[in-house]
């Protein structure tokens, strides 16, 4: 099945503004339905949850229909779905709840790949335990990641690796369930920064094996918010810091104050927006798999045109050639500096700008500095129009 292009695009109100929008990895567009039932949420009568009242039903059924979305989108148990302000807060709180238990000369492994979200809350972690930090690498010029790059780091003093499904500045997609199992091995366990891949592909918790798995609705169409997972057995074993009278049930022990309810109905539309995108499958775990694999077919053919397009002009320089990537474009262009080049598509209409993104220990790795480069990411909402838009307002720099 292809993906209807046309009919995706006119479920997106901020569309019709024209504008070619290649900043997804940054945050996608909101398609209406999305927007909708957040906006219904707060017209109807709700309050906190409970089962007194029919408002506190609502608040109560609106918290476990969004746990029950995420779950098929994610193939894990709903009761292991917690929500937090963004990845990064959700990442802060666990990296603090885990390092209670890590004694000095502990071991954390964290990778230069990643989004700082995935670096820095790690560290200060480590450092508060005490806990020894070891840096894991990847190929300078391919963007490449290795488990045996990983496994270099790891002894029987780890006790947790931190890795990303995809890299958010070069799309590398390393090989998780390999990371996995040589981390379990030394007993350790494995945080995933989830959201660069969660927009691209299907993605199966139960399968990567990992313990943690984080990622962010507003990067495929949702809301801002945070997702983090684990097995619900595993979090029971955990302990963050929480108010004595705030639930100390597995996940609520994770959600701190009042859950934006409006937005959790936003999440649970989100998910039936991407079950919907290109299946007829009864079940939503299915058609959410079968349209993924179709939204992924559709980004890479495009993003193959993109490459093709960018190579073509011997002025640009593509960063990285990970075999496994999401559809995510670096790129630099000689005689120009990444922001003008950023301004200059800006000024077609053209949103594809240039930073690190927060991948600041890749950015730098690869010599790009603090500055990074332009990223253009394709999106389920692309379409070859954009991709002519982008390479024709490129080719105007670099005739
Ligand atoms: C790969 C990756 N990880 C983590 C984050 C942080 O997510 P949040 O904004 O939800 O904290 C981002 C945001 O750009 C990202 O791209």
């Amino acid at each position: 099945m292809d993906l209807d292009v046309d009919r995706v695009r006119s479920a997106f109100p901020a569309l019709s503004d024209g504008v070619a929008y290649f900043d997804g990895p940054g945050g996608s567009q909101v398609p209406r339905v999305v927007a909708d039932a957040m906006a219904r949420t707060m017209c109807t009568g709700i309050s906190n949850r409970g089962d007194v009242t029919r408002a506190e039903q609502v608040a109560d059924e609106v918290v476990l229909q969004a746990r029950g979305a995420v779950s098929d989108l994610l193939d894990c148990d709903a009761g292991g779905v917690v929500f937090a302000r963004s990845m990064t807060q959700a990442t802060y709180d666990l990296s603090r709840a885990l390092a209670k238990e890590w004694r000095e000369g502990d071991e954390v492994v964290v990778t230069r790949l990643d989004h700082d979200a995935n670096i820095r809350p790690w560290l200060t972690a480590a450092e508060n335990a005490g806990a020894t930090v070891r840096w894991v690498g990847f190929d300078r010029i391919t963007a490449e990641q290795t488990v045996d790059d990983v496994r270099a780091e790891l002894s029987d003093r780890t006790r947790l690796v931190a890795v990303t499904g995809a890299s958010n500045l070069l799309g590398t997609r390393p090989d998780v369930p390999a990371v996995v199992e040589a981390a379990h091995e030394v007993g350790a366990q494995v945080y995933v920064d989830g959201v660069h891949l969660t927009p691209h592909a299907p993605v199966s918790f139960a399968n990567l094996g990992a313990d943690f798995f984080a990622c962010s609705p507003y990067k495929f169409f949702g809301p801002h918010v945070g997702v983090l997972v684990g097995k619900p057995e595993q979090l029971e074993a955990v302990h963050p810091d929480k108010l004595l009278p705030s639930a100390d049930d597995v996940p609520e022990r994770f959600e701190l104050g009042t859950l934006p309810y409006e937005i959790l109905a936003g999440v649970t539309a989100t998910v039936d927006f991407i079950a919907d995108l290109a299946s007829s499958a009864s079940e939503r775990r299915a058609r959410v798999v079968e349209s993924m694999r179709v939204v992924e077919d559709h980004e890479e053919r495009l993003f193959l045109r993109m490459l093709d397009g960018l190579s073509r002009s011997g002025k640009v320089t593509l960063h990285g050639s990970p075999k496994r990537r999401t559809p995510t474009a670096l790129f630099s262009v000689a005689g120009h500096s990444s922001q003008e080049v950023y301004e200059h598509l800006a000024g077609h209409d053209v949103n594809a700008p240039a930073s690190s993104f927060y991948a600041i220990e890749a950015s730098r790795w690869i010599g790009l500095g603090d500055d990074g480069a332009v990223r253009a990411g394709v999106a389920p909402y692309t379409n070859d129009d954009d991709v002519d838009r982008l390479l024709a307002a490129v080719n105007e720099l670099t005739r």
